[in-house]
C-alpha cells in the first residue's frame, strides 16, 4: 500500500489541482512572475549601462546625453521592478485563498469515495491526518515552486546569458558555487519525510490523549473517574518523544547545512577574484565589475532563500505532500452505480469476515438468506459479530470470503451508492448531531423535504415535542456548544430511531435500537415497528429477548457463526444457546 511516490508524482499531481481550481489565475501569475524575473535581471544590465557611461563622461567631458538616457533606463527597470512585484505578491495571495479551501474539499471527496472499511485501519487513519497537514503544506509547495519555475529561473537564465556574453567562466563559477546548497536541501527532505512516517502513529496517540482530556465526548467520564492525571502522563510522555525526534532531525540537517554553506562561501570568494582579475586583465568594463560585483551579492542572496528558506519549507512539508498526493492516489471503491432496489432476497453464501489488522475472523461460514419482507431478529452474546454481520448486509463493508448477494447481485460488484439507496437504519454507534431536532432527523433522507413525514417519524419513534425539552419545537437546536439544549440519553436515541424512520426505505435495519430507552416506551416503539415493518424486510438486533419475538425468524450468533434459526418457539424447544439466554433474562422477571 506504500509505494513511495516520485517528485515527478507529486508535482504532477498538485499542477493537476491548481490547474482544474484556477486555470486563469495560474497562467496570469506565470507570465507576471516571468516578466518580473527578466525585469529583475534587467536591473544588472541598467546598472552597468549607467555606471559605464559616467566612466565615460568622467574621461571625456561632455559626453552627458548617454548618462542621462542610461539614467532613464534604470529608473524605468526599478520601477516596472517595484510594480511587478507588488502585482505578482497580490497574485500570490488571491492564489493561495482561493485554492485554501479547495484542496480540503479534495480530501473530503476522496474519503468519501473510499471503501468504509478503509476507516476501521488505523493506517488509513493515519493517512488522513497526514494527508490534511500535507494539503496546507501543499500551498506553500505550489506557491513557492510556481515562484521558482516562473520568477527565479527565468532571472537565472537572463543573468547566465548575460555574465556568459561578459566572460563565459563567471557564468560556470555561479553554477558551481549554488550546487552544495542544493544537495543539503535534498538530505534534509529524505530526513523529515523519514520523519514523518515514524512518528505519525504517536501524532494520533498524542491527540487521542488530549481528546480524552478536554473533549466533551470524554471529559465528564475522565474527569468522574480520576483520569486527568493519567491522561495527561500519557500526553507528556508523547509529546516528548515527539519534540525529542523532530529535534533530532533538525540537529542533523542542520549540522550538514553549515558545512555546505562554508562550500558555498568559499565558491563566492572564487568569483570575486575571478571578476577582480578580469577587470585587471582588461577583460570586463568598470560598469560591468560593478554591475556584477552587486548582483553576485544579490544572486547569492536569492539563492540562498531559495535553497535555504524556500527549499527548506518545501522539503520539511514534502513528507506530508507526499502523503497528500497518496492518498488522493488511493483505489477506491468502484462499481455499478446504478440503485439496485432492494426489494428481493439477501444471500449471504459461505459469508467470512475480517477485519484489517485483525488475526481471527468475526464472522465465519455464514448461509442465510433473508427473505423479501420478512423481520428477521439477530441475537448472541457481546462480540458474535451481530453489527458486523449488519454492515455486510448493507454492503458498507465487503466479506473478505465468499458473497453477498442483493437482488441477485454480488455487493462486491456495486458501487456504494447503489447499495446504500433504499437502506435506512438506526445503528448501535448513532451519531448525535450539533443541529435542529428537524435536521438531525431528516438528514437521513436529504432529497425529500417532507413535514408529514418528519412529524409521522416523530410519532413512530415516540418522540414528543414537549416544550419542556424542546422550547422552539423542531427547531431546537440539539447543542450545547451551540447555545440550545442537550437531551437524555434514551431522548438521543429516540431521535435517532426517529432518522431511521424517516429515510425512505425497502430494508431497514436497526443494532440496538433501544438499549437506552424506558420498557414503558420501548414496547410502544416496537408496536410501531411491527405495523411499520409489513411488506418491509426488516432486521432487528437486540439483546432484549422478548423484543426479538415479534421477529419472523430469528437468528442465533455465537462467536461469530450461526448457532441456530428458527421461530421463537422453534429455539425454545431446542436445548442451545437461545434457550439459555431466554431462560436467563426470563428469570428477573419471574415472581
Ligand atoms: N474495527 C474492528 N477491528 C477489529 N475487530 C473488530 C472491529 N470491530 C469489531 N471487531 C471484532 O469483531 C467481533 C464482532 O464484533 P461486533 O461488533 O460485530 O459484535 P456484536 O455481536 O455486534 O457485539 P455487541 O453485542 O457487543 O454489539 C468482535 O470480536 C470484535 O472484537
Ligand atoms: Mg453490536
Amino acid at each position: 500500500m506504500r509505494e513511495k511516490l516520485g517528485l515527478a508524482t507529486i508535482f504532477k499531481g498538485l499542477a493537476d489541482i491548481i490547474w482544474r481550481a484556477v486555470p486563469s489565475l495560474v497562467t496570469t501569475h506565470a507570465l507576471v512572475g516571468i516578466v518580473h524575473g527578466i525585469f529583475t535581471g534587467l536591473g544588472a544590465v541598467a546598472f552597468q549601462r549607467f555606471f559605464d557611461a559616467v566612466t565615460e563622461a568622467v574621461a571625456v567631458p561632455g559626453a552627458l546625453a548617454a548618462v542621462y538616457w542610461s539614467l532613464a533606463f534604470l529608473c524605468f527597470v526599478h520601477i516596472g521592478k517595484e510594480v511587478l512585484n507588488g502585482v505578482h505578491n497580490f497574485i500570490s495571495n488571491v492564489l493561495l485563498m482561493k485554492l485554501n479551501g479547495y484542496v480540503n474539499l479534495q480530501i473530503h471527496a476522496k474519503a468519501s469515495r473510499m471503501e468504509p472499511i478503509a476507516f476501521e485501519n488505523g493506517e488509513f487513519l493515519d493517512d488522513i491526518n497526514k494527508a490534511r497537514e500535507g494539503a496546507q503544506n501543499s500551498l506553500v509547495l505550489i506557491l513557492i515552486s510556481s515562484t521558482i519555475f516562473t520568477f527565479y529561473l527565468p532571472y537565472f537564465i537572463f543573468m547566465a546569458v548575460y555574465l556568459y556574453s561578459l566572460k563565459p567562466s563567471l557564468a560556470l563559477a555561479l553554477v558551481l558555487v549554488f550546487v552544495p546548497t542544493a544537495i543539503t536541501q535534498f538530505i534534509r527532505s529524505a530526513v523529515f519525510a523519514r520523519l514523518e512516517d515514524q512518528v505519525a502513529p504517536k501524532r494520533r496517540e498524542f491527540d487521542y490523549y488530549e481528546r480524552c482530556l478536554v473533549h466533551r465526548e470524554y471529559f465528564k467520564e475522565t474527569r468522574q473517574l480520576g483520569a486527568v492525571s493519567f491522561f495527561r502522563r500519557l500526553y507528556f510522555t508523547a509529546l516528548r518523544l515527539l519534540q525529542r525526534e523532530t529535534w533530532r532531525a533538525e540537529l542533523r540537517t542542520n549540522l550538514i547545512e553549515l558545512g555546505m554553506n562554508l562550500v558555498s562561501f568559499a565558491g563566492y570568494g572564487g568569483v570575486l577574484y575571478l571578476l577582480v582579475t578580469s577587470l585587471f586583465r582588461g577583460e570586463i568594463s568598470v560598469g560591468s565589475f560593478a554591475a556584477v560585483f552587486a548582483s553576485v551579492g544579490t544572486m547569492f542572496s536569492i539563492m540562498e532563500e531559495i535553497l535555504v528558506r524556500h527549499f527548506g519549507e518545501i522539503s520539511k512539508g514534502m513528507g506530508t505532500v507526499r502523503n497528500f498526493i497518496r492518498f488522493l492516489n488511493l483505489a477506491e471503491r468502484k462499481g455499478d452505480v446504478a440503485a439496485v432496489a432492494r426489494s428481493g432476497d439477501i444471500v449471504l453464501k459461505d459469508v467470512s469476515f475480517t477485519y484489517p489488522g485483525a488475526e481471527e475472523p468475526s464472522l465465519r461460514g455464514i448461509n442465510l438468506t433473508v427473505r423479501s419482507g420478512e423481520t428477521l431478529a439477530i441475537v448472541g452474546p457481546n462480540g458474535a459479530g451481530k453489527s458486523t454481520l449488519v454492515r455486510l448486509l448493507t454492503g458498507l463493508y465487503l466479506p473478505t470470503g465468499g458473497e453477498v448477494l442483493v437482488d441477485g447481485v454480488s455487493t462486491k460488484e456495486l458501487a456504494p451508492q447503489a447499495l446504500y439507496e433504499g437502506v435506512s437504519g438506526v445503528f448501535q454507534k448513532y451519531q448525535r448531531y450539533q443541529m435542529t431536532l428537524k435536521e438531525n432527523v431528516m438528514i437521513s433522507d436529504t432529497a425529500s423535504n417532507s413535514d408529514a413525514d418528519f412529524k409521522a417519524a416523530l410519532t413512530k419513534a415516540e418522540l414528543d415535542l414537549d416544550p419542556g425539552t424542546f422550547p422552539v419545537g423542531a427547531e431546537t437546536m440539539l447543542s450545547r456548544e451551540f447555545d440550545g439544549v442537550d437531551l437524555s440519553g434514551g431522548q438521543w436515541q429516540r431521535v435517532a430511531v426517529a432518522r431511521g424512520f424517516y429515510r425512505q426505505h425497502n430494508l431497514i435495519i436497526l443494532d440496538e435500537p433501544t438499549a437506552a430507552i424506558d420498557p414503558l416506551e420501548e414496547t410502544r416503539i416496537y408496536k410501531q415497528f411491527e405495523e411499520m415493518s409489513r411488506n418491509k424486510t426488516s432486521i432487528l438486533v437486540t439483546h432484549r429477548l422478548g423484543s426479538a419475538r415479534v421477529a419472523d425468524r430469528i437468528v442465533v450468533l455465537d462467536n461469530g457463526e450461526i448457532s441456530a434459526v428458527g421461530t421463537h418457539a422453534e429455539l425454545m424447544d431446542t436445548p442451545g444457546l437461545y434457550q439459555e439466554m431466554y431462560r436467563a433474562q426470563a428469570q428477573w422477571y419471574a415472581s
